[in-house]
């Protein structure tokens, strides 16, 4: 090679990398322009006048064509388009990856979207796109399709499969699709996860999806399929994770576990199983959690630990189990989580569950279980463990006052509704990490202890509708977590379903011990005292119920404090005075009721007050006149009083009120509003 064609080549070679710096493909340009002007939001990092698009955010090129770069990636996911998509992003043909998941795109698809001959991976989850999805084009690369969580609806069948048999991951979850699932279905054979769940569909457990070999990943749950499952499911040998809950599956779970030898994570929850745990079910050497909770399976509980010996998590609440708890549960060494909750089992708490070393979640509510002293000696032992839920269980029993338990690790504690008796036992001071405690609806009596308010994570405590004396301690209104906006509480705590009443309306049921609303409950129970000045410093306090006790004094003005309050109710006690001003400062109350006290005085208005029935202030003695002028504090209710020498019989509200406060004026000549009352003393 001579000198002179070498330095042209080498020119040549300059001069066509200098232009791959410079442009992208001018069809591209014009597409993603195209693209862009549909949306109704601007794009970060996107400027029309700059000719490379490939610098553009979000775009990726394929630098090896010498003559202009094409775009192979659009990926802008999460950044707050708006709009809708037009057919001109059809234009990008070299196009692989389009990702244009969580965003708020809206309308139908254009169908040439779904003829990209080369795309491999469309990410469109997570938007408001409506409609049917369009009928599918010449997709032969496609192997990741994720439209889940959108508007879609109409009937769903597998074109897809048929155009590119590489298909690995369909994602159609969370939209609204009905209809049975076609039997084209079957033609996905290189199918490894399939996500159907959270859609209107129907129809027995769709038959074509046996066929297909290579799934790892099944979700069918909150759907309504229905019918039976039958022993065919035992086909997709290579699934490890299979979720059908909520649904209408009925019938006998089949006894084909022994063939999904890889299964970790099945979930039947909410159906109509009915029947026995099959045997190759109890013996699955792979099974990591199991969730049948919601069903009516009866029979024994024979979980094989032997067997079962990855076994973490073990929901079987709601159901109709019945005897003892087995004491072979506890060989499940590796056990975090279990749910009985909601059975027919009776007896006792096995001796050995003190082995269960990893156990950090229990659940028992809602059975016939006795023996709360030798329950709570034998759980101690469990050192990890974070929640306990015994609810409804060890009628009329007293509660251990043995001061040596522990439970250093205990988080939510609930016993809640299991007519215990006895005092609040010392031992539970030792519980320092305490988030919630719920002890409500017993026969528990004794003053609260002082003692309470030194949990430093307490956030939730129930003592409503017991019997508890004497008055409030004023440590509650210390509580660090309440105080203070900044302690944050555990928000992956597991669910705490606090059962209360046989009524299913009526229980109380919730997910997270982090999405409780921190609470203070003393409710039902004949405390006595004052409402301390200082719970205004509860700032981070949702809920507060004092009602029905036997409080006197007057409502601090401070409590206008506990700014995040949206439940106030202070209702059938001995109240007397004025409803302070303050409380119209209460930005979120919505309920709130100071019904049947001896409160007098002008009701506040404005702020949330205009929004609160009169039932809230109904059964006083003067509340409610709107330019009452006198408001006397008084001890006790029924009484006969005497204002400036007349005798009025208190307790009819309303028109004693007026007519005294026309006679002040009138006679006396007292101006209308009065912030401080007068108290009188008898
Ligand atoms: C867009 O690109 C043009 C030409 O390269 C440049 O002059 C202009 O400043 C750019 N605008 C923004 C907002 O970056
Ligand atoms: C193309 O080249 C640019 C600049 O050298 C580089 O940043 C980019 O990663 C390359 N793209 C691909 C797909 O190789
Ligand atoms: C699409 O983008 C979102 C948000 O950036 C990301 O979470 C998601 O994993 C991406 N999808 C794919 C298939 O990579
Ligand atoms: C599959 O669904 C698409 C879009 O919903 C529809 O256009 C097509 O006709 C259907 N194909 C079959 C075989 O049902
Ligand atoms: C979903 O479809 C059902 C009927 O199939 C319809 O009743 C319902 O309103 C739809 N929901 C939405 C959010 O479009
Ligand atoms: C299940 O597998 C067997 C044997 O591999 C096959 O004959 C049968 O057709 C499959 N069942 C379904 C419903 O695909
Ligand atoms: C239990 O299942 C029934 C229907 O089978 C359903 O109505 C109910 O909501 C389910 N309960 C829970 C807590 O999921
Ligand atoms: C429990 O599992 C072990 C180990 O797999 C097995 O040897 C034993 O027979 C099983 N017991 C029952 C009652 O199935
Ligand atoms: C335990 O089972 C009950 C009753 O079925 C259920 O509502 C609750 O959510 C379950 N708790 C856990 C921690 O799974
Ligand atoms: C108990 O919890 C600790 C801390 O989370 C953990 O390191 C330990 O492995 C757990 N014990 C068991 C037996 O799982
Ligand atoms: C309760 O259980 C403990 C420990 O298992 C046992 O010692 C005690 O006798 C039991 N009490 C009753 C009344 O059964
Ligand atoms: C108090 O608890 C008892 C059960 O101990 C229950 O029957 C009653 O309804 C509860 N009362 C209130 C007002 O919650």
């Amino acid at each position: 090679m001579d000198y002179f064609s070498n330095s042209c080549l080498s020119f040549l070679l300059l001069a066509l990398s200098f232009q791959t710096y410079m442009a992208c493909n001018p069809s591209d340009l014009l597409a993603l322009n195209g693209f862009s002007n549909c949306l109704t939001s601007k794009i970060d990092g996107w400027n029309s006048t700059a000719s490379d698009c490939c610098t553009w955010t979000g775009v990726t090129c394929d630098n090896s064509t010498y003559l202009s770069k094409r775009v192979i990636g659009l990926e802008l996911g999460n950044k707050r388009l708006t709009g809708m998509i037009c057919e001109s992003l059809a234009g990008l043909d070299q196009l692989r990856i389009l990702n244009l998941s969580h965003n708020l795109l809206h309308g139908t698809l254009p169908a040439k979207v779904f003829g990209l001959q080369n795309l491999e991976v469309l990410d469109l989850s997570n938007n408001d796109f409506v409609d049917s999805i369009p009928p599918i084009g010449k997709m032969s690369s496609i192997r990741y399709v994720d439209l889940s969580k959108n508007y879609f609806k109409g009937s769903i069948n597998a074109t897809l499969c048929e155009i590119s048999p590489h298909i690995q991951v369909l994602n159609l979850a969370s939209n609204n699709f009905s209809g049975e699932v076609s039997r084209s279905f079957g033609q996905c054979t290189s199918l490894q996860h399939l996500f159907l769940n959270s859609n209107s569909l129907s129809g027995n457990f769709p038959e074509s999806l046996l066929q297909l070999q290579n799934l790892h990943v099944l979700h069918l749950e909150d759907n309504i399929f229905s019918g039976q499952l039958n022993a065919e499911l035992g086909n997709l040998s290579n699934l490890v994770e299979l979720d059908i809950s909520s649904n209408r599956f009925s019938g006998n779970l089949p006894n084909v576990f022994g063939k999904l030898g890889k299964l970790e994570h099945f979930s039947a929850n909410t159906n109509m199983f009915s029947g026995y745990l099959p045997e190759s079910l109890v013996n699955s050497p792979s099974l990591i959690t199991l969730d049948v909770d919601n069903n009516t399976l009866n029979g024994a509980i024979n979980i094989n630990c032997s067997a079962m010996i990855h076994l973490v998590s073990l929901n079987l609440g709601s159901n109709n189990f019945h005897g003892p708890i087995p004491e072979s549960i506890s060989y499940c060494q590796s056990l975090n989580i279990l749910n009985l909750s909601k059975n027919k089992l009776g007896g006792e708490i096995p001796y050995n569950f003190k082995n269960l070393q990893a156990l950090t979640s229990l659940s028992l509510s809602k059975n016939n279980l006795a023996n709360i002293s030798g329950a709570l000696g034998i759980l101690q032992h469990c050192k990890n463990l974070t929640t306990l839920i015994l609810s409804m269980n060890f009628q009329d029993e007293q509660i251990p006052g043995d001061v040596n338990l522990q439970f250093k690790n205990l988080k939510a504690l609930a016993i809640p509704n299991c007519q215990l008796r006895g005092l609040i036992p010392l031992w539970l001071n030792g519980c320092k990490k305490l988030q919630l405690l719920d002890m409500s609806w017993n026969l528990l009596g004794g003053s609260i202890p002082l003692w309470i308010g030194n949990f430093n994570s307490l956030f939730y405590l129930d003592l409503s509708n017991n019997s508890f004396t004497g008055g409030i301690p004023m440590s509650l209104t210390g509580l660090q977590t309440l105080t203070d906006r900044n302690i944050s509480t555990d928000g992956n705590a597991p669910c705490v379903p606090l059962y209360k009443t046989r009524v299913p309306s009526g229980s109380l049921q919730y997910n997270k011990i982090g999405s409780l609303p921190p609470t203070l409950d003393l409710s039902c129970n004949k405390l006595t005292g004052p409402i301390w000045p200082s719970f205004g410093n509860l700032k981070r306090l949702h809920v507060l119920k004092l009602n029905k006790n036997d409080l006197s004094g007057p409502i601090p003005d401070s409590l206008s404090g506990m700014s995040s309050l949206e439940t106030l109710d202070l209702s059938y006690n001995k109240l007397s005075g004025e409803i302070p001003t303050s409380l119209v400062k209460l930005n979120f109350l919505s309920k709130f009721s100071v019904a049947y006290n001896q409160l007098c005085g002008e009701i506040p208005t404005g702020g949330q007050f205009l929004t609160f029935p009169n039932s809230s202030f109904m059964g006083n003695k003067g509340l409610g006149a709107r330019d009452f002028a006198f408001c006397q504090l008084v001890d006790s209710p029924r009484e006969q009083m005497t204002i400036i020498g007349l005798p009025f019989a208190v307790g009819s509200a309303t028109g004693f009120v007026l007519t005294v406060n026309f006679f002040l004026q009138v006679w006396v000549g007292v101006p209308k509003a009065r912030k401080k009352m007068k108290p009188i003393n008898k």
